[in-house]
């Protein structure tokens, strides 16, 4: 199988696994796991920020992010394709019990610009408005197409959202990818008042994610996430993998952008297949099938039958490149989408 899918369907490599095998480990929930408390040191020293926490999932990360910056009946600002928004369950109502006000971004990439956040920002209303209690953003932008914001355009929305008394919160799910491009973790997270970012996407660790942000954040993120279930105890054998994702995997994401470059190009060329393949700046692949005469469900199924796993969203299909497919692998699945669509 080629599993273009998602980077979500990476294995951990050998190495992740001996250092699994060996881990040191202690009781993380009194927080004397070893393994846990380096690896938590290491993610705050590479962003930059007083401490980090180590969650089971990025949705968890991003979820306790949204509880702690508001309070219930607030509104937070997304823009209308945002992972938080559509694929957390609901979470942030069910959880923190804020209202979602979504933005669609004039941007075909996802990415909000100031002036589009400024419009939907609610301070000094009369009393029967729900106040903005927080923007969130995300980079690399998932259904943006894998899309980038830069340090400068992220720097901007939070000092001007600062400037209103507004947190922001970065769901950096796939900030590594958006580093790759030449601008440090640190620089695109600099103001931001808190990010949570995967080990277990592109960095190909097994499971696990990192919030970090001020030290009295993370210790009130540390009671949620114990709240919420998510307080585990020899943890250090999944953080052991995380350390080999943190320090080994950015370095070679440029190989997932070269290929899904290539995917992109290729698919560019395919009669009835709509994409900006220039646009193509990370490891996201999304085109467009509506004029090819079949429906996205049905090339998935046939991909399927050709052993390619692929996601159809609406008229469109999402393919990932991750370390599990190599450049012959895009090759095939471009005879492939070529032998369908002919
Ligand atoms: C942009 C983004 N944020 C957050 C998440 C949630 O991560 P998890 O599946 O670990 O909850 C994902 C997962 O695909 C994602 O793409």
């Amino acid at each position: 199988m080629i599993d273009l899918r998602s980077d979500t369907v990476t294995k951990p490599t050998v190495q992740m696994r001996r250092a699994m095998a060996e881990a040191e480990v202690g009781d993380d929930v009194y927080g004397e796991d070893p393994t846990v408390n380096l690896l938590q040191e290491k993610a705050a020293e590479i962003f930059d920020k007083e401490a980090a926490l180590f969650v089971p999932t990025g949705s968890m990360g991003n979820q306790i992010a949204v509880k702690l910056h508001t309070k219930p009946g607030d509104e937070i600002i997304i823009e209308e394709r945002g992972h938080i928004f559509n694929y957390e369950m609901g979470a942030p109502s069910a959880l923190a019990g804020v209202m979602i006000r979504s933005v669609r971004s004039r941007n075909d990439n996802a990415m909000l610009t100031w002036d589009e956040i400024a419009a939907a920002v609610h301070v000094n209303l009369p009393y029967y408005a729900c106040p903005t209690g927080l923007i969130c953003l995300e980079n690399t932008h998932n259904f943006g197409g894998g899309s980038v914001m830069s340090a400068e355009q992220t720097g901007e929305i939070c000092c001007k959202a600062h400037e209103l008394n507004l947190p922001v919160h970065l769901d950096g799910a796939r900030i590594f990818n958006a580093a790759a491009l030449g601008e440090s973790v640190a620089d695109l997270s600099k103001h931001c008042d808190s990010v949570q970012f995967c080990l277990s996407k592109g960095l190909g660790a097994p499971v696990g994610s990192m919030l970090l942000g001020k030290r009295d954040f993370i210790n009130e993120a540390r009671v949620w996430r114990k709240r919420l279930g998510g307080g585990m105890r020899q943890v250090g054998i999944l953080a052991a993998a995380g350390l080999i994702a943190l320090e080994e995997s950015p370095k070679r994401l440029h190989v997932d952008h070269e290929n899904a470059r290539l995917l992109a190009g290729g698919v560019a060329n395919l009669k009835g297949v709509s994409i900006d393949a220039e646009r193509v700046q990370t490891n996201i692949v999304i085109f467009d099938v509506s004029e090819t005469g079949k429906t996205s469900a049905e090339i998935v199924s046939q991909l399927k039958e050709n052993e390619i796993l692929a996601i159809p969203f609406g008229t469109a299909i999402r393919m990932v490149t991750h370390y599990d497919v190599s450049q012959q692998d895009i090759e095939k699945t471009l005879q492939i989408l070529r032998n369908i669509l002919k």
